[in-house]
C-alpha cells in the first residue's frame, strides 16, 4: 500500500521520515510557487498561538508563511489531494479521526530559525499529526537548517530539509526546532486536525 511504511512507523514510534515522498519535478513546482509568492511579498511573518494569544515573536521563529488553499495552483492541488489520501488511510488504519489537513508554505531566509516548541496550542489540541515536506534540491550539511526532533530518552534526530523528504510526527509528543539556516529554506508545513480550526477571533 502507498503509505504503509509511513503508517507503520507512526503506529510504532510516533514519527516517520520518508525520502522521495514526492517526485523531484513536483517538489520543484512547489518550490517555484513558494519563491514566486515570496517575491510577490505575500508571505507574512509567522505568528505563534491562536486567537487572542496570537502574536509575532521574532525571537522564537523568523520564517514567513502563506497558507495553501485549494485552487491556487496545480502543484499545490496535487499535494493537497495526496495528503487527503494519506489522511483517509491514517483514519482507516490507525482510527485517528482526522477531519482535515491544513498547510502553509514556509520560507526561512538565511539566519532564520524556529526555537524548540510543540505543535499544539494550550487552548486547542486539535492538531494531531504534523507533516512537513521539504523543497530544497541539493541541500548540503553546512547549510544548517535541520529539523531537530527530540525523541524519548534524551535522543534527538536531525532531518535535512532535502527536496521531496516528508517528515511526519505526532504533534503533541515531540518537541522540535529548526536550526538556523545559512541559505533560503523552503517547505510546506502542515497538520492533520481532529476538528476544524477554531475561528481566529480577537
Ligand atoms: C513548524 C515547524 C519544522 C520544519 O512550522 O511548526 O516546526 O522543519 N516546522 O520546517
Ligand atoms: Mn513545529
Amino acid at each position: 500500500m502507498q503509505f504503509s511504511t509511513l503508517i507503520d512507523d507512526l503506529a510504532v514510534r510516533g514519527w516517520s521520515v520518508q525520502r522521495a515522498f514526492i517526485p523531484g519535478h513536483d517538489s520543484l513546482r512547489l518550490a517555484e510557487e513558494c519563491r514566486r509568492r515570496e517575491a510577490e511579498g505575500v508571505m507574512v511573518p509567522a505568528a505563534i498561538g491562536r486567537g487572542g494569544s496570537q502574536a509575532v515573536h521574532e525571537g522564537i521563529r523568523s520564517d514567513r508563511i502563506l497558507w495553501l488553499e485549494s485552487g491556487q495552483s496545480a502543484a499545490s492541488d496535487l499535494y493537497l489531494q495526496l495528503m487527503d489520501a494519506l489522511r483517509e488511510q491514517l483514519n482507516r488504519e490507525l482510527y485517528l479521526g482526522l477531519e482535515e489537513f491544513e498547510c502553509h508554505f514556509a520560507f526561512y531566509p538565511p539566519g532564520a530559525f524556529y526555537k524548540t516548541h510543540l505543535d499544539r496550542f494550550r487552548d486547542d489540541d486539535s492538531r494531531s499529526v504534523t507533516a512537513v515536506l521539504y523543497l530544497n534540491p541539493d541541500w548540503q550539511p553546512d547549510h544548517g537548517g535541520a529539523l531537530r526532533l527530540y525523541l524519548a530518552d534524551g535522543e534527538s534526530l536531525d532531518v535535512a530539509p532535502e527536496a521531496g523528504t516528508l517528515v511526519v510526527f505526532m504533534a503533541g509528543e515531540f518537541p522540535h526546532e529548526v536550526l538556523p539556516t545559512q541559505v533560503d529554506r523552503l517547505s510546506v508545513t502542515g497538520w492533520f486536525r481532529r476538528r476544524a480550526a477554531l475561528p481566529l477571533s480577537a
